[in-house]
């Protein structure tokens, strides 16, 4: 698999959503949970160019067809966040900057991260290989989640629009997983992205969103039989990267945040119950 980077640049585009009718979503609101996906969403797509200042300090800076990438993609995850921030708007929500400003304060400078990945990347050349493949995993975990969201509310121009994301996060995926593929051919790349995907990745946006907002997106989107087929499809493409397979990363990852659900639910039905008890022997 060969990306050519100078085709992906000269199909380079804001998203076209010229035609999308998002006065619809006034007339035919989306349900409270699916809406809570897209302001995460919304948000995640919005924090892309940190992302980019943590790559950009690894050696993934020196070289010019990854840093071309870097900047195309940038640019399109922004018009993502500003698409899904049109659908938030249309119901009453707020979105765009003050949104991102109270993301960012939420997060913090994260300066103590980057400075870790540019030690990290001062020790090995093979850190920009895990930074890639952790790209990958994100990029097809991001395009799954659009495609869950699709089909979950059943809405046409959500569905259309979310089309429309998914279809560039392909090319996205396209050159994740092509640059992957190339340099897990080496065995040390190998062996240290596997053991920092074991232990250190964690579900698209986690670090940037409170925790139970990961688990709602999570439990929503993946929580059923469609949506574990669908993380047991994106573990299999994991699988066929050199040296990954078998790690289960993204259906481990889909239990545990469902699991977490489970047992806040099980927390919140014992306490209702107890308050139900408290009532009665108090009546
Ligand atoms: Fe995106
Ligand atoms: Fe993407």
């Amino acid at each position: 698999m060969n990306f050519d980077i100078d085709r992906y640049v000269a199909s380079v585009a804001a998203l076209d959503d010229s035609d999308i009718d998002y006065d619809d979503f006034r007339r035919h609101p989306l349900p409270d949970d699916a809406l809570r996906c897209l302001r995460y969403m919304h948000d995640v797509e919005h924090h892309t160019v940190c992302y980019l200042r943590d790559l950009l300090v690894t050696r993934a800076h020196d070289d010019p067809v990854i840093t071309t990438f870097l900047t195309m993609w940038a640019y399109e995850e922004f018009w993502h966040g500003e698409a899904i921030g049109k659908v938030l708007r249309a119901h009453g929500e707020i979105a765009g900057r003050p949104r991102i400003d109270a993301a960012r304060e939420r997060v913090g400078s994260g300066r103590l991260g980057t400075l870790g990945t540019m030690f990290a990347s001062m020790l090995t050349e093979h850190i920009v290989t895990v930074s890639l493949t952790w790209g990958a995993v994100n990029e097809w975990t991001t395009q799954a989640a659009y495609v869950r969201l699709a089909q979950r509310t059943g809405h046409p121009t959500l569905a259309e629009l979310v089309r429309r994301i998914a279809k560039q996060e392909g090319r996205h995926i396209d050159f994740y997983a092509s640059e992957a593929t190339r340099r897990l051919e080496n065995r040390r790349a190998q062996r240290m992205t596997r053991w920092a995907l074991t232990r250190f990745w964690t579900p698209v946006g986690s670090g940037v969103m409170p925790h139970e907002e990961t688990v709602h997106l999570i439990t929503y989107l993946f929580g059923d039989d469609e949506g574990a087929e669908m993380a047991r499809r994106i573990d299999r493409r994991i699988d066929r990267l050199t040296g990954l397979s078998g790690m289960a990363l993204i259906d481990g990852a889909r239990r545990d945040y469902a699991l977490t659900r489970s047992a806040d639910d099980g927390r919140r039905d014992d306490a209702i119950t107890g308050s139900v008890d408290d009532l009665q022997s108090a009546a």
